[in-house]
């Protein structure tokens, strides 16, 4: 039985910068990273606008951080949650940056600041359009030379040890849950076993895959969510899902493409196909409004003119600049036939982000005692009904410090319990027929897409209900009789994200935010 002091599932920003700041304050105890692709892939590796974080006293302030992050949440947002995270942000940088990690700067050595939508200053800190990848390297590399942390790749987390395991099977959520660690499967060898621990974190990242369109890698399928929901965990705010206004469009890729709204807060402008810009039909700052606006406003005039794409034009920028500061973007375009300098970029929107997820209270807590989540599979109350741009990258890090503060002084108090059932698989047997798995992914996309997407309704929401039962019955069964694998697992989880975001939507009583559905009149 493998036995760690914590264990963290997730080797994004949120898991490594939590991983390296406690087996940095203890050495002498073990530190386990458990992640299910190579050690790289992750949302963090693809992000490309930035963090955003206050640098200019001149031009900015954490007030006018703070008023753009509520005015994107629409007023759903936790303010004292807002306040404590862009407070903190220039420290957590500097964190990081003594870690390793580095940033564009200006030619007299200042941080070099994008702008995005939503944002009424340049306070975007980036590495070119490359930002998660130089995050998520420069952690890698941290992690990787410490001696008491343990890093292992394609280990599939399956769910979380809690009393259900080995006590009785609890049907409500209660207090007194707690978390001994998890069932992991290495997938190298399809073993399944208990990885036991003091503390747990969960720091899987977000879902996107439940979409047929998205920015999210293929790891994105909710699992920490949905293992934390079985665990009885408290999960809100899922019908927020965040789509960004500007991916490449492509019907073949998975994941879609992203052009970073950082392109947009470079000065680049959206076009139908007859050349007209629209977005000051819908508010006043233009395609530097919102992503939620920009993503709606984009969707009507798809749906309304019967066309499949919308345009960004870049053509009219400082084509040097431009390139200098979005090489990959524009390598990427060029590799699929478009010359950002001198045509327009095809786009539609695409799932990006869950606002929602496991709900944490500013210590990263979670419902079940020694259970914590960070990032993106968790819900603080920074985002409210819609994210600001890039204030992801600086959630993770704000809360994985306050986790280590937590944590810092508990572990050692905390037992290890050594009383946990090895997994059961009696009964089981290697399915025949992987298309019974493949095809119900796709049927929960097509579902997903369809009629839990940008614009909901009453009649829409209803039918996938019904249709998410079906697939989740059928399913249920096919875990019970199965002798395991991560694609049954992850669609196990993405039907129950699907149910989360259905059913959360259902309760949803007005539009707010990412939030639309046009059976409910706007506030
Ligand atoms: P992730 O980085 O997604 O890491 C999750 C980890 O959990 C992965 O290692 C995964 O393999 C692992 N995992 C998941 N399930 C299991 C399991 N069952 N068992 C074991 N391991 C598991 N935000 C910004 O602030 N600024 C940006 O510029 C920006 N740009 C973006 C661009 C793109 C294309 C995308 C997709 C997102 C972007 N975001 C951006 C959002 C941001 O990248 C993410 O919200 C953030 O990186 C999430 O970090 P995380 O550590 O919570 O999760
Ligand atoms: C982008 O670069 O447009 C993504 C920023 C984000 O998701 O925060």
């Amino acid at each position: 039985m493998p036995q760690t002091d914590v264990l963290i599932i997730g080797s994004g920003i949120a898991g490594l910068s939590f991983a390296i700041k406690v087996a940095q304050r203890f050495p002498h105890r073990q530190v386990t990273v458990i992640t299910k692709a190579d050690e790289g892939e992750s949302n963090t590796k693809y992000a490309q606008g930035g963090i955003a974080v206050v640098q200019d006293s001149i031009t900015d302030s954490f007030e006018k951080h703070i008023d753009d992050t509520l005015r994107a949440g629409d007023g759903l947002c936790d303010r004292a949650v807002v306040e404590m995270v862009i407070s903190e942000a220039p420290d957590r940088l500097r964190e990081m940056m003594e870690w390793g990690v580095s940033f564009d700067r200006n030619t007299s050595g200042a941080l070099n600041l994008g702008r995005e939508g939503g944002h009424t200053a340049s306070r975007i800190v980036h590495y070119k359009d490359v930002t998660g990848l130089q995050i998520e390297k420069g952690l890698l590399k941290r992690v990787n030379a410490m001696p008491n942390i343990t890093l292992l790749s394609h280990h599939f987390a399956i769910d979380l040890i809690t009393e259900h395991h080995f006590k009785h099977k609890i049907i409500q959520p209660e207090p007194g849950i707690t978390c001994y660690g998890a069932y992991v499967m290495d997938q190298h060898t399809c073993r399944i076993e208990k990885y036991v621990s003091r503390i747990t974190l969960l720091a899987t990242g977000g879902a996107g895959q439940v979409y047929r369109t998205t920015t999210n890698p293929l790891i994105a399928t909710g699992d920490g969510i949905a293992m934390a929901y079985r665990a009885m965990a408290r999960v809100s705010d899922m019908q927020f899902v965040q789509f960004h206004p500007t991916a490449f469009y492509d019907p073949e890729d998975n994941p879609a493409f992203l052009i970073s709204e950082a392109v947009r807060g470079a000065g680049a402008y959206l076009r139908t196909k007859d050349g007209e810009r629209f977005m000051f039909t819908y508010d006043d700052r233009g395609e530097m409004a919102s992503r939620d606006i920009v993503s709606q406003a984009i969707d009507n005039e798809l749906i309304t003119r019967g066309d499949q794409v919308v345009y960004l034009d870049c053509s009219h920028l400082p084509k040097k600049d431009f390139v200098e500061h979005f090489p990959n973007i524009a390598e990427k375009c060029l590799a699929k036939g478009i010359d950002i300098t001198r045509e327009m970029i095809p786009v539609a929107p695409a799932a990006h982000y869950l606002c929602g997820g496991i709900d944490v209270d500013p210590d990263s807590r979670t419902s079940i005692a020694n259970l914590y989540a960070c990032g993106e599979c968790s819900r603080t109350g920074l985002h409210g009904a819609n994210r600001l741009a890039s204030n992801s990258l600086l959630e993770a890090l704000v809360y994985s410090h306050r986790c280590f503060l937590e944590v810092e002084n508990k572990l050692e108090g905390i037992p290890v319990n050594d009383a946990i059932p090895d997994w059961n698989a009696e009964g089981t047997v290697v399915p025949q027929e992987q298309i019974l798995i493949t095809h119900t992914r796709k049927e929960l996309r097509d579902l997903m897409s369809d009629y839990v997407a940008i614009v909901r309704s009453n009649e829409r929401l209803q039918r996938a209900m019904k249709r998410l039962d079906i697939l989740y019955h059928e399913t249920e069964k096919l875990y019970d009789e199965s002798v395991l694998s991560p694609q049954l697992c992850e669609l196990r989880n993405l039907i129950t994200i699907g149910f989360l975001i259905t059913k959360q939507s259902l309760e949803q009583k007005e539009n707010r935010g990412s939030f639309y559905n046009k059976d409910l009149v706007t506030s």
